[in-house]
């Protein structure tokens, strides 16, 4: 092939996506006592209703923040302005998905990124859903124009720690340098905290990479990327998962850190599972490109488990 990873359409990471981790290193947009992370909902209305009912019952300050990615399966116009109207409520960032929808990059096809470990055919495949969807939302002109202003990365103040919230990572939209696998080697560990160092953060909140981690280091700070709010993350369980980060535990966390006075914790998204299979395959049936790449783990979850996302920090220095 002509062109590889790294410049395809679904493998480039468009120079617009970059901000560096020193753009998170800002006074805060938002200061509360609990602050609740959603990324990926991935266009799944049952999730969008089982989040808000269940951050409604948080006492105290409290934000709800989407951050990126929650349209993508949803083509049906109803479902596409379902997603929109109940996002736009809270506060939330653009995500690739959202930034292809409204502002298409030259050549970046869905705005992945994907890095050389996930497959081409997974890559054509998210660009042709990505394509299908701007069809939708070319018909809403409004919708194009709110998600355009939508910024890319968010810092809020929690308790009195500083925390950062992004789509892919502390350096760009769309990157992968959060993704469990990547915190999975010594260099991505000490690649995040020098983005930690630059951010001047307590905790990161990121998605954008499918699969949830939560990832502490040795001096107290924490890397909590939520997976999908709206699709399942761990096999055999069936529902999507935000993080929750406070000054008080919730008591119902799938699997909690602690990142200095706060409690960085998963929380199960327990929406409708069987409503939203059905309105998946509306949208998305056998043979269809989604279907193909996403439909067994909406089914039945991903090869991936609790025990393999939350992660104790280990030192590198000894
Ligand atoms: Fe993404």
């Amino acid at each position: 092939m002509a062109s590889g990873p790294g410049s395809a359409p679904g493998r480039a990471c468009p120079v617009e996506y970059r901000y560096g981790a020193r753009a998170l290193r800002r006074a805060p947009d938002l200061e509360v006592d609990a602050l609740w992370v959603a990324g990926g909902l991935y266009g799944n209305p049952f999730a969008l209703q089982a989040l808000v009912e269940r951050h409604a019952a948080e006492r105290g300050a409290t934000a709800l923040v989407f951050n990126g990615d929650f349209h993508w399966f949803d083509i049906e116009e109803g479902d596409f302005l379902r997603i929109e109207q109940g996002v736009g409520q809270y506060a939330s960032t653009r995500g690739n998905v959202e930034t292809e929808l409204a502002s298409p990059s030259e050549g970046a096809g869905c705005g992945c990124g994907y890095p050389e470990w996930v497959d081409e055919g997974t890559v054509e495949r998210s660009n042709h859903i990505l394509a299908r969807l701007r069809e939708t939302a070319a018909r809403f002109p409004d919708v194009l124009v709110r998600l355009r202003a939508l910024p890319m990365h968010l810092v809020a103040r929690v308790g009195s720690e500083r925390v950062a919230i992004v789509h892919g990572d502390a350096d760009s939209l769309a990157g992968w340098a959060f993704s469990q696998e990547a915190l999975a080697l010594p260099g991505g560990l000490a690649a995040a905290e020098r983005a930690f160092d630059e951010a001047d953060v307590r905790v990161v909140a990121s998605s954008h990479t499918c699969l949830p981690v939560a990832q502490g280091f040795p001096d107290g700070r924490v890397l909590a990327n939520n997976g999908a709010a709206g699709m399942p993350n761990f096999h055999g369980e069936r529902f999507g998962v935000a993080t929750r980060i406070a000054v008080s535990p919730s008591g119902d966390a799938l699997y909690s850190l602690r990142a200095g006075a706060l409690h960085v914790e998963a929380i199960a998204v327990n929406y409708d599972e069987r409503a939203w299979r059905a309105k998946f395959l509306e949208q998305w049936p056998a043979g269809s490109d989604a279907h193909r790449s996403y439909f067994e783990r909406i089914a039945n979850g991903p090869r991936y488990s609790r025990a393999q996302a939350r992660r104790e920090a280990v030192s590198l220095a000894a």
